[in-house]
């Protein structure tokens, strides 16, 4: 028999029919048991009734327990009147179960997903994101993004629009943050930078002759994130027109969101059509921003206030931030970017009033955000050289884009475009909180992915084959500091012994693997002074007496670090902190009972791998203030 999806048995009333998906909630009653099983189409509600409830692999339905994925043979009948679910599209049915197999059991969640999930830490919802995604809100955002991709694609390519993939390995495309880049083999100590945006291919696509590209492009920008700006990657629909005027541009841009808007989001209503056009000087003065926020009611959800912000000035007053190019030295920097063409009627200005020359630049705005960029832009030689000489430029630098001048030299379409972020859209027309619930598998602010934890060390093969040295890092994650641990004591000139065993956690598992005393382990503790972490060393065997620490430092108010805490300071798990304050930030205090072994074991970043040592020579490297503040542990 086939499958059946939790919606379509309204249709198979008196039918028998096979379910597959997960627990999503279970009611005990007695001799009857209620489960709701969810699958991608949606929820049904299963009756198991009788004792008898062994199915043929042996298992019980006790371990259909929420979050385990379930397969079910049973048949659909109506539900009595009084019992008829009016929330839900398949609450005039359920399903009376026949068998029930438990196909994978699952473990009590880390969190609840039968929330909205805005009451649950980030970082947790970040590490098992997996689990925060079958929540309802977050389905439901993913599959708003993939319909809004597919309207688009749709859109674009019934009006003769080419999608073309263009490469991440590349190099530098200065929009106006810093570069990730890729170290290369072939070719050791040079380096691709993965795009910014696709802004130099999509021109060289003018050049090209294909007349109307978009490609939804991944985007790698280094820069701190803000809620509506992700950590690292983004999505852009990036589209290049030829022979088009701004006006087209706009023109286009406009009714592909208005139909987008239209078909995906019927319960919104746009503010103003058409969306109103403010040239940069009058949105500056009445509104004070380049993004004015047009909703009438801001209570609205459902208010959508699109606007073309445009006539920006070509150039800003450069400052330091605009590392990204030019040599530091010119004035300039330009509002957009560098490829943005000058207003025709300026271009004379270039040479005598620069902060004067308007730039074709269009920003499209969305309650308050921009949720799109984009320009006509410059498709002259000479016009691209005289800004490159005023954003200040030097012979190196400009050689960067030799290939843009070279191209412009062999007949190049007047052309523009513009980026509409696809996240940053959403997450605006969704009014989330963060442009992260509309993002599968974001980075966390500080630059950590989700799940898998990234960045992560290369080995030394690697790096060795890159032609790389590390020269400095960041002491995070336990074979970085496991190796933070084993560099400083080789630079101390120390005597010291690794030992690889089973992952242990306790002091006493610690020391059964190690085949040492109890005492012999130097366990590291962190807690909080006044707020503040530090960590303490004790013998394995001994106890902090808190009263007596705090009392020997002064301190007024002293706690254990909880094990989230113990993780963000040291970016290891309890039972893999070493001993060492230092490589943390953390003041460190040693207990001189520790003084009474000669050698001295710890866990050095990883539950799996000890260093022992001379007690002295510990003491030379980690620099502990040391006192008397332990009891015997019960
Ligand atoms: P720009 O840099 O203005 O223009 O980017 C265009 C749009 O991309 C989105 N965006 C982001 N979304 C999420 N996280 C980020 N960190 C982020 N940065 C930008 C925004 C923004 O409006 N090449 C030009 C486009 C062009 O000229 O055609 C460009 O990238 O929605």
């Amino acid at each position: 028999m086939k499958r059946t999806l939790a919606v379509e048995t309204v249709k198979k009333v008196g039918e028998e029919v096979i379910l597959k998906g997960w627990v999503t909630t279970r009611r005990d009653h007695g001799k009857i048991t209620f489960l709701d099983l969810r699958d991608r189409s949606g929820i049904v509600q299963l009756v198991y009734s009788g004792s008898d409830l062994k199915s043929e692999r042996g298992q019980t339905l006790s371990e259909a327990r929420p979050e385990a994925v379930i397969e079910v043979t049973g048949v659909v009948k109506e539900r009595p009147a009084s019992m008829v679910n009016p929330k839900i599209p398949t609450g005039q049915v359920e399903v009376e179960v026949e068998k029930l197999t438990v196909i994978s059991k699952a473990r009590e969640l880390p969190f609840p997903i039968d929330t909205d999930g805005y009451e649950v830490n980030e970082e947790i919802r970040m590490k098992y994101r997996y689990l925060d995604i079958r929540r309802a809100r977050m389905t439901r955002n993913l599959r708003l993004k993939s319909r809004m991709t597919t309207f688009i694609r749709n859109y674009l390519t019934e009006r003769d629009f080419v999608e073309v993939e263009t490469p991440i390995l590349t190099k530098t495309t200065p929009e106006g943050a810093r570069d990730f880049i890729v170290p290369s083999r072939l070719q050791k100590g040079k380096f691709y930078a993965l795009p910014q945006s696709p802004q130099q291919y999509k021109q060289l696509l003018m050049v090209a002759g294909l007349e109307r590209y978009f490609q939804l492009a991944r985007c790698f920008r280094d820069e701190d994130p803000r809620k509506d700006r992700a950590y690292g990657e983004f999505t852009q629909l990036d589209m290049e027109l030829s022979f088009v005027t701004q006006e087209d541009i706009l023109t286009l841009a406009e009714d592909l969101f208005t139909k987008l808007v239209g078909e995906l989001f019927p319960e919104k209503h746009i503010t103003e059509t058409p969306w109103p056009r403010i040239p940069h000087k009058e949105a500056i003065a009445r509104y004070g921003t380049d993004k004015p926020d047009l909703r009438r009611d801001k209570k609205d959800p459902n208010e959508l206030a699109f606007a073309w912000t445009v006539d920006f000035p070509l150039f800003t007053e450069q400052s330091e931030e605009d590392f990204y190019h030019g040599s530091g030295k010119a004035r300039f920097a330009p509002s957009h970017h560098m490829f943005t063409a000058p207003h025709p009627d300026d271009i004379p200005l270039l040479e005598t009033d620069p902060m004067k020359v308007r730039g074709l630049q269009h920003d499209m705005v969305l309650n308050g955000y921009e949720v799109g960029g984009g320009s006509i832009r410059i498709h002259e030689r000479h016009v691209q050289e005289k800004v490159f000489d005023l954003i200040g430029f030097t012979e190196e630098q400009k050689a960067q884009f030799d290939h843009m001048l070279t191209a412009f030299t062999y007949g190049v379409p007047p052309h523009g475009g513009i980026a509409p972020g696809i996240d940053r859209f959403l997450f605006t027309a969704l009014g989330e909180p963060s442009i992260r619930e509309v993002m599968a598998f974001p980075a966390s602010a500080g630059g950590q992915t989700s799940v898998m934890d990234a960045p992560s060390q290369a080995s030394d093969g690697q790096l060795k084959e890159l032609g790389i040295s590390v020269v400095s890092q960041k002491k995070t994650g336990g074979e970085s500091v496991y190796r933070t641990i084993t560099q400083l004591l080789d630079e101390g000139h120390s005597e010291y012994k690794t030992h690889e065993h089973k992952a242990v956690t306790t002091s006493r598992e610690a020391a059964d693997v190690r085949h040492t005393s109890l005492s012999a382990g130097a366990k590291a503790i962190l807690l909080y002074g006044d707020g503040k972490p530090l960590m303490v060393v004790l013998p394995g065997d001994r106890k902090i007496d808190m009263h007596a620490f705090k009392k020997l430092y002064g301190i007024k108010d002293l706690r254990m670090a909880t094990p989230d805490e113990v993780l963000r300071v040291t970016s290891v798990p309890i039972g893999a902190v070493p001993p060492f304050g230092h490589i943390f930030d953390v003041p460190l205090y040693m207990d001189d009972a520790v003084r009474k072994n000669d050698t001295i074991v710890f866990n050095a970043g990883l539950h799996t791998k000890s260093v022992s040592m001379a007690e002295k020579s510990y003491e030379n490297v980690a620099r502990p203030v040391v006192g008397s503040f332990s009891r015997e542990a019960a």
